[in-house]
């Protein structure tokens, strides 16, 4: 198990191995998630950012969770990880979506007029939401019903259905990952005007808080899940 991250550490991996590491990634706006393949060397000089004060903060971060026993994700059976993906993350979306249609469509309502980026944004999350909710739905009526009856009986069908399933849920994960890029941009980083309403602060808010956890729970799926299924899949085979 690694004990001190580095420059060739890829950005994933670091999450992977300590996921509270995230809000440090998010901070400087390193991408652990579609692009969690790189190492963090790579996206630091990219990004021109200190090395040093980077790695300083993730490895002190590691060194405080080695003093406590914890369970990793890496060390859950594919049944664990899946129901901690649903009870995290889909029921988060299930809440969240809901409530960030409302307050969109409110702001949209009292200030589109004279932020005409507020009918972008309106239009932007609605496509994001249908998109989410018809892949958690995905998830949890077919695909992970799929991976746990694999896990009990693998099946050469079984195994033709999971590899095409993941690969068509990875690339749904690429266009939310896009659609989370535009509304970013959009937003100018999630910074509501100086005038700005308490409905409209926190539409930018909740808008962020939904792009912090998508990056998290993607990563659980893209990095951590599906490679280990495809791992056994590629096994069996
Ligand atoms: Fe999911
Ligand atoms: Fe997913």
């Amino acid at each position: 198990m690694q004990t001190v991250f580095d420059l060739t550490t890829k950005t994933g991996d670091i999450v992977t191995r300590l996921p509270e590491t995230s809000t440090i990634l998010k901070q400087y706006k390193i991408d652990f998630c579609c692009g969690g393949n790189r190492p963090i060397g790579e996206v630091i000089v990219e990004k021109n950012l200190n090395g040093a004060d980077v790695l300083d903060q993730l490895n002190n971060a590691l060194l405080k969770s080695l003093e406590k026993p914890i369970i990793t994700l890496e060390e859950m059976t594919n049944g664990e990880l899946i129901d901690h993906i649903i009870s995290t993350h889909h029921d988060y979306l299930n809440e969240l979506l809901p409530e960030l249609s409302r307050f969109t469509t409110k702001v949209l309502r009292v200030h589109g007029s004279h932020s005409p980026e507020l009918a972008k944004i309106h239009k932007l999350f609605h496509t994001l939401k249908t998109e989410l909710e018809q892949h958690t739905i995905d998830e949890e009526m077919n695909v992970f019903p799929l991976i746990k009856a694999y896990d009990e009986n693998p099946t050469s069908e079984l195994m033709n259905k999971l590899s095409v399933k993941i690969e068509e849920l990875e690339s749904e994960h690429e266009g939310a990952g896009d659609l989370l890029r535009q509304l970013r941009e959009v937003t100018s980083d999630y910074k509501a005007p100086e005038w700005a309403c308490m409905t409209y602060q926190l539409t930018f808010q909740k808008l962020e808080g939904l792009e912090s956890d998508l990056f998290e729970h993607i990563h659980l799926e893209n990095n951590i899940l599906f490679p280990r299924v495809i791992k056994q899949l590629k096994e069996a085979n």
